[in-house]
């Protein structure tokens, strides 16, 4: 009986290349690698040897092995190529370990730049005894602009560059501050509140160095009986206290907001400069109504600032648009 190195068959197509995949996978230098090239695929090698075994099979018989044997070869000449590859790029011999290598720390991720001051300027107010809270992106003009006394076509719905989302109704907008979240916390609850509230704001304007279409706010309101001017100044200035640092300057000079009477807003002294950081004020009698409050009873004051602008001049960060442009370069220096 020949064996199946003299004459060749369908299964010998199968078996060289069972050994070949498995030979080849043990030569881990160029010169192993040189050396299976030769006894596989070189020109005396063992595919070249079977494929000469072929005139003595049948006629159809030989087009099927011979069809299987070229097959064979394109295979192993490109896994050889990509063994290659692989062993060039690895100094070390492939399949074990170089234990004199130093540890190296796994990369790993971390949090956003934007997350890690929201989550610092919550946790000033937290301690301060204001509660965290969230609403919808996705808003309703009632809770955006209404609520808040800023009725339909009066002219500081302009203040806002409003992105309005196809609606049946057309009262749907993303919103352009957190404020709204003022509204449906005291339509939800009754005094005393005390919240922050963190999120995204969307605004319908062109970008550059200080402006952003999207962005964060946030938010603060605190209503009770008695709450006054001074509860106002005292909480802000103790908030720039703990994110500036204990000899914090700020200042309040006054600005318009109709959710608010009085309005200010608040700077805070920066490298010998005055820097407006938020919006805030006394909220304003019609706002506690609109919730169903009784504006003679309770009182509150409000606030509004951007945590990517604190960010800016606490990290010395020159563009707003780094924050979303999501370049590891600028990501990972936080
Ligand atoms: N919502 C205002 C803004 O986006 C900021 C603000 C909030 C002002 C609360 C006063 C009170 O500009």
């Amino acid at each position: 009986m020949p064996n199946s190195q003299d004459i060749p068959a369908a299964e010998s197509v199968e078996e060289l290349k069972l050994v070949a995949i498995s030979a080849l996978e043990n030569s881990s230098t160029s010169e192993e690698l040189e050396v299976w090239r030769v006894d596989f695929i070189g020109r005396k090698g063992k595919l070249t040897s079977l494929l000469r075994g072929l005139g003595s099979l049948a006629v159809d018989d030989r087009r099927v092995v011979g069809a299987a044997a070229n097959r064979l070869r394109g295979e192993l000449e490109g896994l050889f190529e990509k063994r290659i590859a692989v062993v060039n790029s690895s100094s070390a011999p492939l399949g074990s370990i170089d234990v004199t290598l130093p540890g190296r720390k796994p990369a790993s991720g971390g949090l956003h730049p934007s997350t890690q001051m929201i989550r610092e300027i919550t946790q000033a107010f937290n301690e301060m005894g204001f509660q965290t809270v969230e609403g919808p992106e996705v808003e309703l003009e009632r809770y955006n602009f209404d609520m808040l006394n800023i009725p339909q076509n009066h002219p500081a719905r302009d203040m806002f560059d409003t992105f309005w989302v196809d609606s049946e109704k057309d009262d749907l907008l993303l919103r352009t501050h957190t404020s709204p979240v003022q509204a449906r916390v005291m339509e939800a609850n009754d005094p005393p509140i005390r919240v922050v509230v963190p999120g995204k704001c969307y605004r319908y304007e062109a970008t550059d160095a200080t402006h952003e279409w999207q962005f964060n706010q946030i938010e603060g309101l605190a209503v009770d009986e008695g709450i006054t001017f001074a509860d106002l100044k005292g909480t802000l200035y103790e908030f720039a206290r703990r994110i500036f640092g204990p000899s914090q300057k700020v200042r309040f000079r006054c600005d318009f907001f109709p959710f608010v009477e009085p309005g200010v807003d608040m700077s805070i002294e920066w490298k010998g400069n005055w820097l407006e950081i938020m919006g805030a004020g006394m909220v304003h009698p019609k706002v506690l109504e609109n919730a169903g409050y009784d504006s003679d009873k309770y009182t509150g004051f409000a606030f509004g600032m951007g945590p990517e602008r604190i960010s800016m001049l606490k990290n010395e960060i020159t563009d707003i648009r780094h924050f979303f442009s999501n370049d590891l370069r600028f990501l990972s220096q936080f």
